[in-house]
Formats: structure tokens, C-alpha cells, sequence
């Protein structure tokens, strides 16, 4: 007799399995809409799947590189960037507007998302104190540019997976702890630049399996 653990179990399995081939074939599609000088880079390396690298990278073959133990075109761990910056095909990326009001303090509305539904917030140049916690209602957030901001702490972006960018220069930051980034793995742009900071805890850009940094 197969029991519920087991089902729930494959059930899991398929749902995983058909998130992949969503993603996969979206990919693809990307991929031919794509800047001709790309190709869409995957390697067991890293986990980012939205990175292409420059073709340029592949004829350096012969300075492939160990990274993380594999072997991959380091090139391309340095010169990637993620498809939404490379396509030509335009509104890869959804907005999502931050709004002051609700019990978190603040709304999110998004504009121009389609089923792809990867989003960006731009917030700049606001009075933003903390990183509001409602960001973590939107697991699909890949850039964010708080830059210019009164922030203090970095908060409530463990949340954020797939995030790729996160501009927090020009704030009041101070510390940084070694959790904070330790589960964004597609992190590959951080902008710190222009904080207070005076204190890093060890290993906070320490190297986390299938990361970049
Ligand atoms: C981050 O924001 C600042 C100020 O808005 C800007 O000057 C800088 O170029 C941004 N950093 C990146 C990496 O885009
Ligand atoms: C994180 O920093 C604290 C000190 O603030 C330290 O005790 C701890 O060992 C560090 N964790 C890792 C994984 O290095």
C-alpha cells in the first residue's frame, strides 16, 4: 500500500519537476530572442539559471578554471549577467511600486509583470529606515535599488532567493552580519558603497555552494 507520506512525496516531486520545465523552457525561449554575442550559461557550479555569458568567454577555453571544485569558464563568473539585462525582447522584468500605507507599513504594486513575473523595486532617493518585511511576500524579486536611503540594518532579505541585485549605497549602515547573505546564492551585484560600515562579523562573503560570490 503506498501511504500519504509517499504520495505527498511525488506530489512534491512533480510540482518541482514541473517548475523546472516551466523554467527551462522560458529559458529557451529567451535564448532565441537573445543578444547573438551570448550563450545561456549553466554549470552544477552555480545555481543561477538566468545567467548568459559572452561568447567571447567560450573561445577562452583554454583558461578554463577549477571554481567551487568544478570545472566551469570562469570567465563567465565574472562577465555574466542575467538574461532581463542582456535580451533584447524588453519588459523581462516587472516593477513593483512601494507604497506607504497597510499594517506592514507599506504596499506593493506591481506593474508590467507578465507570466514570467520577475520583479524589480526601485526605491531611491526615499526616507526608508528599514528594509520593509513585505518584501518577503514576493519570492520573484531579483533587483532591488534602495540606494540613497536612511537604512541602518540589512533586514528581511534572507527572504529574497533569486535575488541577484541589491543596491544599498549611500545609507547608514554599519554592520554586517554573516547571516545576512548566506542564503542569497544567486547574489551577484551588492553595492555597499557609501554606508558607516565599521564592523563585519567573520565569513560574511565567505563562499556558499552554487554561489557566485
Ligand atoms: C547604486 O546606486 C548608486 C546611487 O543611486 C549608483 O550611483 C550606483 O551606480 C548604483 N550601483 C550599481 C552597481 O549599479
Ligand atoms: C559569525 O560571527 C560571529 C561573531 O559575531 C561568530 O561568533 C560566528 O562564528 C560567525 N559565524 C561563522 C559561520 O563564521
Amino acid at each position: 500500500m503506498v501511504d500519504f507520506g509517499t504520495i505527498l512525496i511525488m506530489v512534491e516531486i512533480f510540482l518541482v519537476f514541473c517548475v523546472q520545465m516551466f523554467t527551462a523552457s522560458h529559458l529557451k525561449e529567451v535564448d532565441k530572442e537573445t543578444h547573438p554575442g551570448y550563450f545561456h550559461w549553466r554549470t552544477d557550479a552555480v545555481v543561477s539559471n538566468f545567467l548568459m555569458c559572452p561568447d567571447a568567454c567560450a573561445h577562452t577555453i583554454t583558461f578554463r578554471r577549477s571554481f567551487a571544485g568544478n570545472n566551469v569558464v570562469t570567465c563567465c563568473v565574472a562577465n555574466a549577467q542575467p538574461f532581463w539585462i542582456i535580451s533584447k525582447s524588453k519588459n523581462l522584468l516587472g516593477v513593483l511600486h512601494l507604497k506607504t500605507a497597510g499594517k506592514y507599513g507599506f504596499v506593493m504594486e506591481a506593474t508590467g509583470a507578465d507570466v514570467m513575473s520577475y520583479y524589480k523595486i526601485d526605491f531611491k532617493q526615499e526616507n526608508l529606515k528599514e528594509i520593509p518585511d513585505i518584501l518577503c511576500k514576493n519570492k520573484k524579486i531579483v533587483e532591488i535599488d534602495f540606494s540613497e536611503n536612511q537604512i541602518e540594518n540589512i533586514a528581511n532579505i534572507e527572504c529574497l532567493h533569486i535575488l541577484d541585485t541589491l543596491n544599498l549605497s549611500f545609507n547608514r549602515i554599519s554592520k554586517l552580519k554573516n547571516t545576512t547573505f548566506r542564503v542569497l546564492k544567486y547574489l551577484r551585484l551588492l553595492d555597499l558603497s557609501y554606508n558607516k560600515i565599521q564592523f563585519i562579523e567573520p565569513n560574511t562573503f565567505s563562499y556558499r555552494p552554487g554561489s557566485l560570490m
